[in-house]
């Protein structure tokens, strides 16, 4: 999918599709088989720039399907659903909710989910509330479901795979990003630098 707005800033284009195709090699390695209708969470999305590689990675072939991104901050969610929803073809439903991605488990008529992605997870700014999202981000998957994170930093990533761990996930796959664009605002840091994916 081609966005309906251009990205707010350079870079981001070629980050989303080397993030398609991330995506496409944890995918194959876990032996990902999309239900008919999916059903995809992306949980603290931010403007959820990934939104067009993350359905055609998952869903490639969908009629049908059910996309909900969630986060905290309202003109992230505005921006997101402004450039993503205007390109939804008849059948697919895509949602932008501003709301605290914790809390997934009180909200009222979400389905189950087949598919969960937390791109650039921040575990530790807050392990506390991460806990939690992971927690119940995994009681909402379908059997068969994955549930994939992306992270800027080694450490980060390995906090929040134990974290996940610890609540019973099962990893599957865990890729250093071979073309991970580096960031300079800090050392060792860089774009969707490692993606893990688990089951349950
Ligand atoms: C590092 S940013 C990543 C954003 C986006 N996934 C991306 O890759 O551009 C972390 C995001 O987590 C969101 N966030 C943190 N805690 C949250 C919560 N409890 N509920 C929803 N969003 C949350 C922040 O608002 C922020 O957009």
């Amino acid at each position: 999918m081609t966005p309906a707005l251009p990205f707010s800033y350079p870079g981001i284009d070629g980050d989303v599709r080397r993030l398609g195709a991330l995506l496409a090699v944890g995918l194959s390695s876990a032996g990902w088989r999309p239900p008919a209708v999916p059903a995809v969470l992306n949980l603290a999305c931010g403007r959820a720039d990934e939104t067009g590689v993350l359905l055609a990675a998952v869903a490639p072939l969908a009629r049908e399907l059910f996309y909900l991104g969630i986060d905290l901050r309202p003109p992230e969610i505005a921006e997101g659903r402004a450039r993503w929803t205007p390109l939804a073809p008849p059948g697919w439903q895509l949602e932008f909710r501003a709301g605290d991605a914790s809390r997934t488990d009180r909200m009222k008529q979400l389905p189950a989910f087949d598919f969960v992605f937390v791109r650039h997870q921040n575990y530790w700014h807050d392990p506390a509330t991460w806990l939690v999202m992971f927690r119940n981000a995994l009681d909402a998957l379908n059997p068969g479901g994955l549930l994939a994170i992306t992270s800027y930093f080694d450490h980060e990533h390995e906090l929040a795979m134990a974290c996940l761990i610890e609540c019973g996930a099962r990893k599957l796959a865990d890729i250093h990003h071979p073309h991970s664009r580096p960031l300079p605002d800090a050392p060792k840091k860089s774009v969707d630098r490692r993606m893990a994916l688990f089951g349950k």
